[in-house]
């Protein structure tokens, strides 16, 4: 166990550690027993994340030589940390005050939580995703902000500091890699369920309607689309829904630019049956239920007629 902490610090990935330890608490337990020291060199970073005091405390810690493993016992250990704790030593950002009534850009805090680009990374977000959700929070208020797809947790942490008082949702089929408490911290109420899973969908919409809806979960096609329109469905929706990656295609299926043909073709014609016959070519296994219901009811997703839609690189926004 030392080794592997020792690693993970070694690689700069010590979110590993982190993971591994949320997920067998028992470990973490045994290692305070093996190697308190150890244990006590990491445990600030859990409440902290602050990686420039984690490599400035690595640096000046004494390691026992089995916590090292054989391939870095001639390695000059404590240089390696320094120069660690100077990568992560971003002074500018690490020093950006979240003051009350200031904000910070999306993609400053992005790269504030995610230091070194390539490296592990704890918000999944990239520099197009920053430009949309800055252009979309200049034009839009947002009292409440629902994401579907939260991995580590580390996007509801960026949000949190972005957007310091909406109530925050969160619905993914598992609980946050890595931390399981960050989403406590971050004051975002979670929802554990599937995003193509009619009634997890009704859970999180318990607290509908959300100003916006941010879809970052499987990325499938179907599921794009029907978690969509199921969500159109419960009235959920108040203002702009996102759907993030849309270029991503499973092997044989239709890609979503088809669906967004459908979509602007009903909009002209409002011929519900063809939509129907349309959106039926996208159906899946896991997406039959939401589909049969539309299809028995078009008037449950009467309010796609007028909704507008502008992509920003790969993402859609929909404009309720
Ligand atoms: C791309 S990650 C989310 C990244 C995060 N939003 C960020 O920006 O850091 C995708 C997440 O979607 C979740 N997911 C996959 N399929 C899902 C489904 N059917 N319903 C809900 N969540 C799902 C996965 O568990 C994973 O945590």
């Amino acid at each position: 166990m030392e080794s592997f902490v020792f690693n993970c610090l070694l690689e700069g990935l010590p979110q590993r550690f982190l993971h591994f330890f949320s997920t067998n608490p028992s470990e973490l337990d045994k290692l305070k027993d093996d190697d308190f020291g150890l244990y006590e060199l990491i445990a600030p970073y859990y409440k902290t994340r602050n990686l420039v005091a984690l490599y400035s405390r690595a640096s000046s810690f004494s390691f026992k030589k089995e916590s090292i493993p054989y391939l870095h016992q001639e390695t000059n250990i404590k240089k390696l940390f320094i120069e660690m704790m100077q990568t992560y030593e971003c002074t500018e950002l690490i020093n950006t005050d979240f003051q009350q009534g200031q904000f910070v850009p999306f993609g400053h805090i992005c790269k504030l939580l995610n230091p070194i680009p390539g490296r592990e990374t704890y918000v999944l977000k990239r520099p197009a995703h920053f430009w949309m959700y800055e252009d979309i929070l200049s034009r839009v208020k947002v009292d409440s902000l629902l994401e579907i797809g939260i991995f580590y947790g580390g996007s509801t942490h960026a949000w949190r500091l972005r957007l310091p008082d909406v109530k925050l949702y969160s619905l993914d089929i598992h609980e946050p890699l890595q931390d399981s408490k960050i989403l406590e911290r971050c004051q975002s109420l979670f929802v554990k369920g599937s995003a193509v899973n009619i009634s997890d969908i009704k859970k999180v919409c318990t607290n509908s309607p959300f100003d916006i809806v941010i879809d970052d979960a499987s990325h499938l096609v179907a599921h794009q689309i029907f978690t969509f329109l199921q969500f159109i469905v419960e009235k959920a929706c108040r203002k702009i829904y996102i759907i993030e990656d849309v270029n991503l295609v499973d092997r044989g299926q239709l890609s979503f630019m088809n669906f967004f043909q459908s979509l602007i073709h009903y909009q002209s014609t409002l011929n519900a049956n063809v939509f129907i016959e349309h959106l039926q070519k996208f159906v899946t296994d896991d997406t039959r239920e939401i589909f049969a219901q539309i299809a028995n009811n078009m008037e449950s997703i009467k309010s796609i007629d007028e909704c507008k839609m502008v992509f920003y690189g790969d993402s859609l926004c929909i404009h309720m």
